[in-house]
């Protein structure tokens, strides 16, 4: 019999998986039992993962689709051009719910996280459930979100960051972050290409509502990111190291809980090519 076993984390979203032991060259059943259970959990945690490298990480990605390169701006790893490095003891503060990269044309599918050092405590990651948050919606405010499009960029807004710990080194990253600015449109309800679900495509690369004046236009944004993000529609994962969380980027938001201070903590992520977001009309 297969170890192979699936157990939900929280009510709505986040599954762990355990007797997998993950690298690129899984069997084509285990792989499509992983497609499966991430397209019904939206996140998966499998624990203990230490024989990983970045190589072993990137050719496990590799199995659920192409991996993009590290980041659109953010140079990768040294070594291996598909890591991106989230190394916080290096002052990054990527505290924001947010999708993965939704300010480029085609935002990634899905990403793949390992841990590689984790603070004693804090430090854990959250993510939600965007398909589940749509459809706990009233009828009314699906049917106007499904009419919308949010335009995304990657463009910090600057004085966010100067209330960080660390404005100076903040502002440093974000330079290399937006060397390149980019900038697009994408329909606010975006049908799953896989699932046919409605998911919510807002996030914090989202800035403004296409046709809306600004102060409308945040205020709806705010009120969707916080029935996104309540409690009840997310999962929190405390990491150790070794663990790899992988989720689809098209049905979720995740943020990191910046509450480690000092302690050093630092993950390697891996994205895979997606495509462009469809509205609920084509
Ligand atoms: C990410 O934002 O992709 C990484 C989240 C984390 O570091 O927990």
């Amino acid at each position: 019999m297969s170890p192979f076993s699936i157990r939900p984390v929280a009510g709505r979203i986040g599954a762990e998986i355990s007797g997998v032991h993950l690298d690129g060259e899984l069997p084509a059943d285990t792989v499509a039992l992983i497609r499966s259970a991430l397209l019904d959990h939206k996140v998966l945690f499998f624990r203990a993962q230490d024989h990983l490298d970045t190589d072993s990480q990137v050719a496990f990605a590799r199995l659920l689709g192409d991996p993009t390169e590290a980041h659109p701006t953010v140079p990768a790893l040294a070594g291996n051009t598909h890591i991106l490095d989230l190394d916080y003891s290096d002052g990054q503060k990527v505290d924001r719910w947010h999708t993965d990269v939704t300010f480029v044309d085609r935002p990634p599918l899905a990403s793949v996280l390992r841990a590689v050092t984790v603070p004693p405590s804090g430090g854990d990651t959250l993510w939600a459930n965007t398909v589940t948050a749509y459809e706990h919606l009233p009828a009314e405010l699906r049917d106007l979100l499904d009419r919308l499009r949010a335009v995304h960029t990657n463009q910090y807004d600057y004085v966010r960051i100067a209330a960080s710990d660390d404005p100076e080194r903040t502002r440093a990253q974000a330079e290399v972050f937006t060397s390149t600015l980019f900038e697009t449109e994408h329909p606010v309800v975006r049908v799953h290409p896989e699932t046919g679900e409605r998911a919510i495509l807002l996030g914090d690369f989202a800035k403004r509502l296409v046709g809306l004046p600004a102060q409308s236009s945040a205020a709806i944004i705010q009120l969707i990111q916080s029935h996104v993000t309540q409690v009840e529609n997310t999962v929190r994962w405390r990491w150790s190291p070794g663990d790899v969380a992988v989720w689809d980027n098209r049905a979720t938001q995740h943020r990191v809980v910046h509450d480690f201070g000092d302690q050093p903590r630092r993950l390697h992520r891996v994205t895979i090519a997606g495509d462009i977001p469809v509205g609920v009309d084509g």
